[in-house]
Parts: structure tokens; C-alpha cells; sequence
């Protein structure tokens, strides 16, 4: 099939909003804001509150809004003084209000309200995925349309079919556990702490990928994905082999099994719908393993990659003033009674 690889100008005719963007980004267990002149990032400050959450293996909600409450201001000032600009230069404002922990979100929802508020600034609500989508604006390729994304993180595993920013369809999904949960939750039967994603990607480093044979979830032609398998045969094998369990060896048969699993099905993805882009997005984006893998097949097939750079990858609040840069540039505004939701579809589905 000839593959659509869109109009390369797209990322010049792409409207962006000129003027610096105030960002924030507090939906799960990071403090973020950043300042973004249209696909420009000013200052992108990031508070993660893991060592918080560590003790009990996962994010607690009720304790990651206090951290929120206590980390939002300085975070703010230090995001302006990192960008030498002044609050009174700011002419726009943007906050994550979907999808994510409610008490979370509405705490850099407040502040990005109070803010904008207080000088009568446009002010927009932007969805976690869709802001985890317009990292791609940050790396050096010139962003064309249409493109299939690979959204991966800790909640998530998605293939979308992208005509423009705000346009999505779904291809497939998680059927259980995301990407980023596999990670996490292998890792902690491998005894390598939370968050765990990073930690495989390190253990890997010295394993060997093929020394134990793990799941790969859903067999043929699909753009599902199914990782819950795959936790339970780690800790089955943790079990099985007891003082004699090489952690590096497993840690890089785990990253193995999930990273050939979302390589195969994003090509496939891109190729079957005759899409010449491919983006990979979201925290599991980071892992050096899989963007390497992907970067190889992608060759292979002929697709140009979009990576965002890896600080851009997990949470931040950068990729929510890209997304802001988007739709305030084409008029769009949130009132000041724009709620935080747990869940919500990308719009445009
Ligand atoms: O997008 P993100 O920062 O937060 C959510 O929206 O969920 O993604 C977090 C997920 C976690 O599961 C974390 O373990 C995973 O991304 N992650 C990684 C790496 N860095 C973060 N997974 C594999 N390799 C990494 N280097
Ligand atoms: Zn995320």
C-alpha cells in the first residue's frame, strides 16, 4: 500500500500561538509548569513527588494533592524565572484538567484559573493524552499529518490515527494493564522499587533479553495490546527460580517482551492504514530500548519517527503548553467553570 506521509510543510502551516504560554501540569505525581512561546520551550520546571510515594509502592491520591498544594508556587515562580520573564508578560494560560486524579488536577487547575483570572487572560483545559501528543512539536522534524501515535505511559497504551491535532481516532488499546504498568509492576516483583520503569531500562542494560521467555500477550494481525500476563509471569518466575533469579537477565526479558510487542504493533498500525509517520509518545517513550527498536523498524519500513526528546516524554507541563500553543492559536477558550475529570476520551473520536 503507498504510504501517506502528508504535506511535510504541515509544521509551518500549523498556527501556533505567538506570546508566552503559562503551563501546568498536575495530574498524577509530578509538579510541572513551563513557559512555551509557540513550539518553543522557554523553561519547563518538574517537581516529581516519587520519593513521596515510594514507601507505598504506588501514588497515593489524597497525599499526592497535598504535595501539589505545597509544590505549585514555587514551582510557578521558578518556571517564569527560568524563562527571565515576569508574570505580567504572560499571555496565556493552560492546566491539564483531564484525565488524572481529581484532587491532583484541580490544584493546578485552580492555580492556572487564578492566574489567568486575575488579568483576564486567555485560558484553556488541555487532556493529558493530547498534551503527552504535542511533545512531537519539540523535536526537530517538521510534523506532518496524518500520523499514527504510540501513546505509552503509566495509565495508558493507545495507537491513534491522528489527522490533526484535536482529530484522533482509536485504533487500539490495553485490553488490562497499560505499558507503563508492566514496567512498574515487574519491577516490583524483580525488588527494583517504584517507579519502575527507569529501573528495568538500568537492570536491562547488563541482562541478557533472551534468558527467560515471557508472554507476549495477544497473538496476530491486532492493534490490542495485553500486558496483564505478563506481571503475573514475572512473579511466577521470581518464585520458580528463587536464589538463583539473575535480575538484570530478567529485567531485560521483561523490557524485551513489552518493547517487541508495541514495536510490532505500531508498524503495523502505520502500515496498515497506509500512514508514512509514525509518533511515540508518553513516559514508556523514554526507554532507550524501545525508541532504538522503533527508530530500526521504522527505518526499515520507510516511516519517518517522531521522538520527542526524553525529558518531554514523562510528565511535564512543556507538552501542555505545546497543546495550549494549538488551540489558543485557533481561538479556542475554557471558562472559568472548566471542571477536572478522571476520565475523558481524546476529543475527536
Ligand atoms: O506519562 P507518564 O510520565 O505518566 C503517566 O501519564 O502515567 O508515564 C509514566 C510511566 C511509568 O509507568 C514509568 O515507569 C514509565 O512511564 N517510564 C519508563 C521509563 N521512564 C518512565 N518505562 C520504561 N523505561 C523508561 N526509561
Ligand atoms: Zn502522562
Amino acid at each position: 500500500m503507498a504510504l501517506r506521509s502528508g504535506d511535510l510543510g504541515a509544521a509551518k502551516a500549523l498556527k501556533l500561538f505567538q506570546g508566552p504560554i503559562l503551563a501546568i501540569e498536575s495530574s498524577c505525581d509530578e509538579t510541572s509548569c513551563a513557559i512555551v512561546s509557540g513550539r518553543q520551550v522557554l523553561s519547563n520546571v518538574v517537581s516529581s513527588q516519587a520519593e513521596l510515594h515510594r514507601k507505598w509502592g504506588g501514588v497515593v491520591p489524597e497525599a499526592a494533592a497535598r504535595a501539589h498544594v505545597q509544590a505549585i508556587v514555587p514551582v510557578i515562580d521558578q518556571a517564569l524565572s527560568d524563562a527571565r520573564l515576569e508574570l505580567s508578560q504572560i499571555e496565556g494560560v493552560a492546566a491539564t484538567n483531564r484525565p488524572g486524579l481529581i484532587g491532583a488536577l484541580s490544584v493546578g487547575l485552580t492555580a492556572a484559573k487564578a492566574i489567568a483570572f486575575e488579568r483576564r487572560l486567555p485560558f484553556i483545559g488541555i487532556h493529558h493524552l493530547e498534551g503527552h501528543m504535542c511533545a512531537v512539536l519539540a523535536q526537530s522534524e517538521p510534523v506532518s499529518f496524518p500520523f499514527v501515535g504510540l501513546i505509552v505511559s503509566g495509565g495508558h497504551t493507545e495507537l491513534v490515527e491522528v489527522a490533526s491535532f484535536g482529530d484522533y481516532s482509536l485504533l487500539g488499546q490495553t485490553l488490562d494493564d497499560a505499558a507503563g504498568e508492566a514496567f512498574d509492576k515487574g519491577a516490583r516483583s524483580l525488588g527494583l522499587g517504584y517507579p519502575g520503569g527507569l529501573a528495568v531500562q538500568v537492570a536491562a542494560s547488563t541482562g541478557d533479553s533472551g534468558r527467560y521467555h515471557l508472554p507476549r500477550g495477544l497473538r496476530g494481525e491486532t492493534a490490542n495490546f495485553s500486558f496483564s500476563g505478563l506481571k503475573t509471569a514475572v512473579a511466577r518466575l521470581v518464585e520458580a527460580e528463587g536464589d538463583r533469579l539473575s535480575v538484570p537477565d530478567a529485567a531485560a526479558s521483561l523490557q524485551e517482551a513489552i518493547v517487541s510487542v508495541l514495536v510490532d504493533r505500531a508498524l503495523l498500525a502505520a502500515t496498515s492504514h497506509g500512514c508514512g509517520n509514525l509518533a511515540l509518545v508518553g513516559g514508556v517513550a523514554a526507554n532507550l530500548a524501545l525508541r532504538e527498536r522503533l527508530a530500526a523498524g521504522c527505518h526499515r519500513e520507510g516511516l519517518r519517527l517522531l521522538l520527542p526528546p526524553i525529558d518531554l516524554c514523562t510528565d511535564n507541563a512543556a507538552m501542555i503548553g505545546l497543546a495550549a500553543s494549538v488551540r489558543l492559536a485557533r481561538g479556542e477558550r475554557d471558562g472559568w467553570d472548566l471542571d477536572a475529570y478522571a476520565n475523558a476520551p481524546l476529543p475527536g473520536r
